[in-house]
């Protein structure tokens, strides 16, 4: 299969889904392929350049992947005959993501052509040490480097598996709605300690969805509309941001912040 130009939207919460795609343009460009990266928090989605090849790139999270990056997809323009392809990074287990999204660009006049999960160190929940994660990561970016490889030999597939995908996706909006009550707002709010906080601002920059925002005591003010990628959490220099719902309130990053903002 003849590949075009290749535009990759892509989401990255903690790192891993960065390292997966950067590793797939990479493998891409050695072939000649001209692959142009862009974050889907700034991306517009009715924008998409329908002449060339689509990528999208994002984590799992609660069987499921975060409400804006669906938006994102769900936003996709007509069209007739763009090539798509997605890869997604998970701890083990996906759920209903990869039937239902082929469903959805398909309806929208898409070719899928390829879909892949790969499986890339937990962020959430039980962080393991640095041995376990980095042998996880070398694993990962091999899947990755061979999943490029396979959408350019045509050998990539994107599949449905028929009443199991959707079941699953609408079980995993039960998770979604979750996240979203106020109720466990409240229960897992990633706020800031003020008293290591230095005010610098990094969580604000970094958030996708401008859940936060400078309070009136100067302090970072979570606007309870968190989905939980946990960047604010995993990359705030002042370890600051405690995040609960992690065993030792224990966080993980694969890169750097700055690396997440390029
Ligand atoms: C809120 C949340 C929910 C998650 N849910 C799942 C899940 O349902 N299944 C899974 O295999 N991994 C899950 N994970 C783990 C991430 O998918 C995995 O670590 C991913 O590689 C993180 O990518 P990122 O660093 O690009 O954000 C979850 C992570 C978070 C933060």
């Amino acid at each position: 299969m003849d590949l075009k130009a290749i535009d990759f939207y892509y989401f990255s919460g903690t790192g891993n889904t960065l390292l997966v795609v950067k590793k797939m343009q990479e493998t891409f460009k050695k072939n000649g392929i001209d692959v142009k990266m862009h974050r889907i928090e700034n991306s517009d989605p009715e924008k998409v350049n329908l002449n060339n090849t689509i990528g999208l790139g994002f984590p799992v999270a609660e069987l499921s992947t975060y409400e804006f990056v669906w938006e994102f997809i769900k936003s996709l323009p007509q069209s007739e005959g763009t090539e798509i392809f997605m890869v997604d990074t998970l701890g083990g287990f996906s759920g209903g993501i990869v039937g239902h999204m082929r469903e959805i660009v398909k309806k929208k006049g898409y070719v899928p052509i390829g879909a892949k999960e790969i499986i890339m160190p937990v962020n959430i929940f039980y962080i393991p040490d640095k041995e376990i994660n980095r042998i996880k990561i070398k694993k990962g970016l091999i899947k990755a480097e061979e999943y490029a490889n396979n959408l350019m030999n045509g050998q990539a597939e994107w599949k449905k598996i028929p009443v199991i995908s959707d079941a699953l996706y609408y079980t995993s909006l039960l998770g979604l709605k979750i996240t979203e009550t106020r109720l466990n707002q409240k229960l897992l709010y990633l706020s800031p300690d003020k008293a290591k906080c230095n005010k610098c601002g990094t969580c604000i920059k970094l958030c996708p969805i401008d859940n936060i925002k400078i309070g009136k005591d100067e302090y970072p003010e979570n606007l309870m509309h968190c989905q939980y990628c946990l960047r604010c959490a995993s990359f705030c220099p002042k370890e600051a941001i405690p995040c609960k719902i992690n065993y030792k309130w224990k966080t993980y990053r694969a890169v750097n912040a700055n690396e997440l903002l390029i």
